[in-house]
């Protein structure tokens, strides 16, 4: 599949987007692990979280679909039953590496396999933690790439210190502590986004969190059943927010987003770049804040994303990139180097196309340097089969002369099913319901660099 794109009208609209995909595949593994049935509302029927579905049904957990975009998970308590075959994990990291820490805790034996881009990717960061925890599990890949084969057994609780900051690995060792003697303890010294944390308190579960962020679960605990109503994906909704960010006078509203601050500092980033933007929360009673972001669009100016901002902000940067060749000035992006061993490399495919696309701009080993603004012209680009990149394109090409092809793009189905649609919202959209400001209330603050 491809997409075609060509430059946007004026942009003046409100939009929802699909549930958010980390929330989802928690809210599913913990729900599996729980002591009865938990309907999941605005879950994220996407191919990544349905790997994580899939996994859960192949270790015997019964789990419905119900509309719209919702699932039905019968908790059996905690009992997993031994997959039949391999557990194929497609494109999703994040189901590898948190099903890597749920069957470490468990007496099977059991093997993990991902597509071509899963099983260039690096699972060290999670065989390290849980063979201390006391789990038999190998990479039979080179360089300790996937597949994962898992002889799982009893664990015992470890005090950890997070050498790369990852809430995947954070969340694989938080689930088989779950599973382990006594209390596993995590140091971060980079707060990563906190979903597993907040969605096993949510299911009351008992974990800590000390003033230096050290994060603490007690093994042998049940979740107790109930519903869980997901909200909207930030990270999908910033390739919106970002359009409109970058046209002078757009507007924006996204409603029904998650709102949690672990996964905000985006939103700071674009009031840096010098947009308007104003966020209300409206609900926090699941624990996960939810709300309506407004943003109005500037002639923006360049930033520099660096430090600890950068991991909670990992995802947004390719579709940051892109504002950064929009905007006035120099943009830099340092420390960075995660996005080297995402889906693609993602320093290396983002300045290729924007490259094509007549930006001009330098490739760090850990970022970018990002000099605009560029008069970006259409053309073919490439998704390198990576939903991030072809959505962050996409944007890219709301501003652009003539028409842009992004090519392979049928991966934005991993975390974004419906994009093409929101899309064309945003290629013919004059005049959109949301074109007066709605919210009166909190406007952030400019974040100091
Ligand atoms: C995720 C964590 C991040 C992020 C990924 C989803 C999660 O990865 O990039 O898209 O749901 O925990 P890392 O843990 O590798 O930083």
């Amino acid at each position: 599949m491809e997409l075609r794109v060509k430059r946007a009208p004026h942009i003046d609209t409100e939009i929802t987007v699909p549930g958010d995909k980390s929330i989802s595949h928690r809210a599913a593994i913990i729900a599996a692990l729980s002591n009865g049935v938990c309907r999941l509302d605005g879950f994220l029927i996407g191919d990544d979280c349905m790997r994580t579905v899939n996994a859960l049904r192949a270790l015997g957990i019964r789990i419905d679909e119900a509309e719209p975009n919702a699932i039905i998970v019968h908790g059996k308590k905690r009992v997993l039953n031994p997959p039949a075959a391999e557990i194929n994990c497609g494109n999703s990291a994040t189901t590898m590496r948190l099903m890597a820490g749920l069957l470490a805790g468990q007496t099977f034996e059991s093997r993990l396999v991902g597509d071509a881009s899963l099983s260039k990717r690096p699972m060290d960061r999670v065989i390290a933690p849980l063979q201390r925890m006391g789990a038999n599990i190998t990479a039979e890949g080179p360089e300790e790439t996937p597949p994962l084969r898992i002889h799982g057994g009893s664990l015992r609780g470890i005090r950890y210190q997070m050498p790369v900051p990852s809430a995947q690995v954070k969340s694989a060792i938080l689930l088989a502590g779950l599973f382990a003697k006594g209390k596993t303890a995590i140091v971060e010294e980079t707060q990563t986004r906190d979903h597993t944390e907040r969605m096993l308190r949510y299911f009351f579960v008992r974990t800590t969190r000390d003033e230096n962020g050290t994060i603490a679960i007690f093994g042998d605990q049940v979740p107790e059943s109930r519903d869980f109503r997901i909200p909207g994906d930030l990270s999908s909704a910033t390739y919106w927010l970002t359009a409109a960010a970058a046209q002078p006078g757009g507007h924006l509203l996204v409603r029904e987003l998650g709102l949690n601050t672990t996964r905000t500092p985006v939103l700071g980033v674009l009031v840096r770049m010098g947009a308007q933007v104003r966020e209300a929360i409206e609900d926090v009673d699941q624990l996960e804040p939810r709300g309506i972001v407004e943003i109005t669009g500037a002639m923006l100016k360049g930033t520099v994303i660096q430090g600890k901002e950068v991991a909670q902000l990992i995802d947004e940067l390719p579709v940051l990139a892109v504002a950064g060749a929009l905007a006035n000035g120099t943009t830099i992006i340092r420390q960075a180097q995660e996005l080297r061993v995402k889906e693609t490399d993602r320093i290396a495919a983002i300045a290729h196309n924007l490259r094509v696309m007549g930006a001009q701009v330098l490739e760090l080993s850990d970022g970018l340097e990002i000099h605009g603004p560029a008069p970006l012209r259409g053309g073919r680009v490439a998704s390198f089969g990576d939903h991030r990149i072809a959505m962050a394109f996409a944007v890219a090409g709301l501003f652009a002369d003539g028409e842009t092809i992004v090519e392979d793009a049928e991966c934005v189905e991993i975390s974004y099913p419906g994009f093409k649609d929101a899309l064309e919202q945003f290629m013919t959209t004059k005049r959109g319901p949301g074109s007066t400001p709605v919210i009166g209330s909190r406007s952030l603050a400019p974040v100091d660099q």
